[in-house]
């Protein structure tokens, strides 16, 4: 795990999208997998900037979201199709026969889970998987417990997600109680993983999940096993790490590989962007 601790929310998702940014440029018809909730809105933000200023091109790229609300319809406000349209797709150039979000509104969902995996093989698989963690450690919507080789299916939410996720509800009780969810199986076969953390809120689940046992209790952790992995945190919730001074080294030390054909900085963040 290379974990990168950034200034604040800005850089951490300016960071995220440049990684998602050298992605593109190795592969222009990568594979995508996205999330969604409060932190990646300055990661999508930026790579709209990018999309705009610089021509970053999307238009050979597939995308994979993790989950959905379950008997939200893609129209409902708080719908994650909702989501995604209006806070990336519909300000990028991406191809709408190329965006995948499980379908809330599936009759029969466990043939409408085992489709949506077939198309992310059908794709070649996810080449670079854009996580967030929630307050209980999940990724997606892996609730504690969650088996470790799980894949695509309905999930019931706990009361803590639920209440993480009424501030986006007009009231508590409009929270839907389940989502379709990729399985921690599914995620884990994404060639690279990308997982962004922000706020103090999230300071003790991240020395979890990062420095903690592997365990079912924090699904992210079962990313301590994936090949490349890189978490990108802000200071505050970097502030519980235990090795926090070390990742910190070896992101200044890699300074020195700049130049090197697999080595990219990430902390060179132009100073005129804040
Ligand atoms: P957040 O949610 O980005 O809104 O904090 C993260 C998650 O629950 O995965």
């Amino acid at each position: 795990m290379e974990v990168i601790i950034t200034r604040d929310y800005d850089e951490m998702s300016w960071v995220a999208a440049q990684i998602i940014r050298r992605q593109l440029i190795r592969k222009p018809d990568s594979v995508l997998g996205l999330a969604t909730g409060s932190t990646p809105l300055g990661t999508y933000k930026e790579m709209i900037r990018m999309h705009r200023e610089e021509g970053l091109d999307f238009s050979k790229v597939t995308t994979f979201n993790l989950d959905e609300y379950l008997g939200l319809p893609p129209t409902h406000p708080q719908s994650y199709h909702h989501f995604m349209q209006e806070n990336l797709f519909k300000h990028i150039n991406i191809h709408p026969g190329r965006i995948f979000i499980p379908n809330g509104m599936a009759e029969d969902i466990d043939s409408h889970c085992r489709w949506y995996e077939e198309q992310i093989k059908k794709a070649g698989g996810i080449d670079l998987q854009l996580l967030g963690i929630g307050s209980d450690g999940h990724i997606a919507f892996n609730e504690p417990g969650s088996s470790l080789g799980s894949r695509t299916r309905l999930k019931t939410l706990t009361e803590s997600t639920i209440r993480d996720n009424a501030r986006f509800f007009e009231r508590a009780e409009d929270v839907p109680h389940f989502a379709i969810t990729m399985g921690v199986g599914t995620i884990f076969e994404a060639r690279e993983i990308l997982l962004i953390a922000g706020g103090e809120e999230k300071a003790a689940v991240c020395a979890e999940f990062i420095e903690g046992p592997v365990t079912a209790r924090v699904t992210a952790s079962m990313l301590q096993l994936h090949p490349i992995v890189k978490v990108v945190l802000d200071e505050a919730a970097a502030s519980q790490l235990k090795q926090a001074g070390y990742y910190c080294w070896v992101q200044q030390q890699k300074q020195k590989l700049v130049g090197m054909p697999s080595q990219v900085s990430f902390l060179r963040r132009p100073v005129s962007k804040k």
